[in-house]
């Protein structure tokens, strides 16, 4: 592997990426043609309030050029099918086209949430095979598919459990007990719902550890949140112990299932012993979420839950789907109609074009690749917490850090030069200097091996000119960004540098 800087300079990207749409722009250029306007004239059709004084400042431009611009935006972006994106606990496994293909489908994609029932029937039926498929996967026995993202899944299971403990005068249940490994939506969510997140330590060997738990249930314990298996990437084998002892003082047990990929088809949350659990369907059943968005966070529940689940139902009646408002039984919704339905269309082809073997291999293969990646890393990096990791470990780049004085934002930062995302670093903030990594099951050997390459080049850079590291990345069409400011004085605006003080 070449220890150059590699690939393109900024230059490179030309003054095509410095010009907006609207300075390319020439008077007279369409990439559209509008159907003349057949109506009355428009100063009578449209309240005058509603009329414009002067044409919209819009950019005219022709459809290659709309093109182009879009084009060359979406390369300056990695995403998945441009290069290896092992980014650990978001599972960007490779989208299938066909889900696309399905989502797209006019029957779906033009249909108005408000038409009649009668004109919803295929979709309903869709996202009812959808429920049933997740309550099959998962062992529960009711699905609400109206949460946008698995936060939100979040915000609402919690609902659920503290709307059934109102509902037995447990008013004092108020506590949910969270493990130090937790991904920092949980507890989020509970301050959400109104209850009271508690920390729980994680034992030496990185899982729960059940003396710490036994001393801290009691009679405010609302339930304990588990990601299982856990942000270490490892199973909590003490499952079904911590089940009996939360149960045994009266709170729940509710499963962040965002890690299910690992796990799918070997072994059902039910039978473990949550009363709740979310999934991330963006991420264990494909949908292209790089950047935020669009998910879907479904929850299953048990029967005893069921009726504390949002309005409306899916329900079904001799081959008849109508979608019931419960009559205040159920808990308000969460989610304008029935969630967001592309994600959910895309979920269900993936769920039924691999079939519950194909799912088993998914999960086996995930497991396979991030073992496989984790060995192969040896002397490189060092892994924490290896022992029994399924689908994603972390390493910490504490060593390099002392040897050669990089930290672990300048080893990822340097990785994209090489056109590979980054893992996730900094989490969780359990292990120093923490590389969250996950190929996933889509990755072929020959790509992990090229990941090993560039981290062994990446080495030999930190220890030969360790300032490469710490001023990259050279060849992204940005280098180091102030991530603080971005967040706080975004610069949204096409009219000019910030003004926002
Ligand atoms: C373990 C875990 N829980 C919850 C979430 C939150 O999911 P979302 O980003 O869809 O809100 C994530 C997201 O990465 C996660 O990894």
């Amino acid at each position: 592997m070449s220890h150059e800087r590699q690939g393109a300079t900024p230059a490179r990207w030309g003054a095509d990426l410095q010009t907006s749409l609207f300075a390319k722009g020439r008077a007279g250029r369409r990439a559209t043609t509008m159907p003349a306007w057949r109506g009355d004239d428009v100063d009578t059709a449209l309240p005058a309030g509603a009329l414009r004084a002067a044409p919209a400042d819009l950019p005219s431009l022709s459809e290659p050029e709309v093109l182009r611009h879009y084009t060359l935006l979406s390369n300056l972006n990695h995403h998945i099918e441009r290069g290896l994106y092992p980014l650990g606990s978001c599972t960007m496994k490779y989208n299938p086209r066909l889900n696309e293909k399905v989502a797209a489908l006019s029957g779906f994609a033009s249909l108005h949430p408000e038409q009649d029932e009668a004109d919803l029937q295929g979709l309903l039926c869709a996202l009812k095979l959808l429920q049933d498929a997740l309550c099959e996967i998962t062992g529960f026995a009711a699905c609400s598919l109206q949460p946008a993202a698995g936060a939100h899944g979040e915000y609402l299971g919690m609902q659920v459990i503290r709307a059934r403990h109102l509902d037995r005068g447990e008013n004092g249940r108020t506590e949910v007990l969270i493990p130090d490994s937790a991904h920092g939506t949980n507890p989020a969510s509970v301050v959400l719902t109104g209850m009271k997140p508690r920390t729980l330590k994680s034992g030496p060997d990185g899982r729960l550890d059940l003396d710490a738990l036994r001393a801290a249930v009691g009679p405010q314990t609302a339930g304990i949140m588990i990601t299982n298996p856990n942000t270490l990437g490892l199973f909590e084998s003490d499952i079904v112990e911590v089940a009996r002892i939360v149960h045994a003082a009266g709170g729940l047990l509710y499963m962040d299932g965002a890690n299910l990929n690992a796990i799918l088809g070997k072994a059902k949350p039910a039978l473990m012993g949550f009363d709740v659990v979310h999934l991330n369907l963006h991420k264990t059943f494909s949908t292209p979420h790089g950047g935020g968005g669009p998910g879907a966070g479904p929850i299953c529940v048990t029967q005893e839950l069921a009726r504390f689940l949002p309005a409306p139902v899916i329900r079904e009646d001799a081959g008849v789907y109508r979608l019931d408002a419960c009559a205040g039984e159920c808990r308000p919704s969460v989610h304008a109609y029935m969630g967001n339905t592309g994600v959910c269309l895309r979920a269900l082809t993936y769920i039924l074009r691999l079939g519950g073997d194909g799912l088993t291999r998914v999960s086996e293969r995930a497991v396979l690749n991030a073992n496989y990646l984790r060995k192969r890393l040896e002397g490189l990096l060092t892994v924490e917490h290896a022992e029994g990791t399924l689908h994603e470990f972390i390493a910490t780049g504490a060593d390099w850090k002392e040897k050669f004085g990089v930290r672990t934002l300048d080893i990822a930062k340097r990785m994209l030069d090489y056109g590979i995302h980054a893992p996730t670093i900094y989490f969780p903030l359990i292990v120093d200097e923490a590389i969250m990594v996950e190929p996933t099951e889509t990755e072929s050997k020959e790509t992990l091996d090229r990941f090993v390459d560039v981290v062994a080049a990446i080495r030999a850079e930190a220890e030969r000119d360790p300032d490469l590291l710490r001023t990259a990345p050279h060849t992204t069409p940005v280098s180091r960004l102030d991530e603080a400011a971005a967040a706080r004085r975004p610069d949204l605006s096409w009219l000019g540098p910030c003004n926002c003080g």
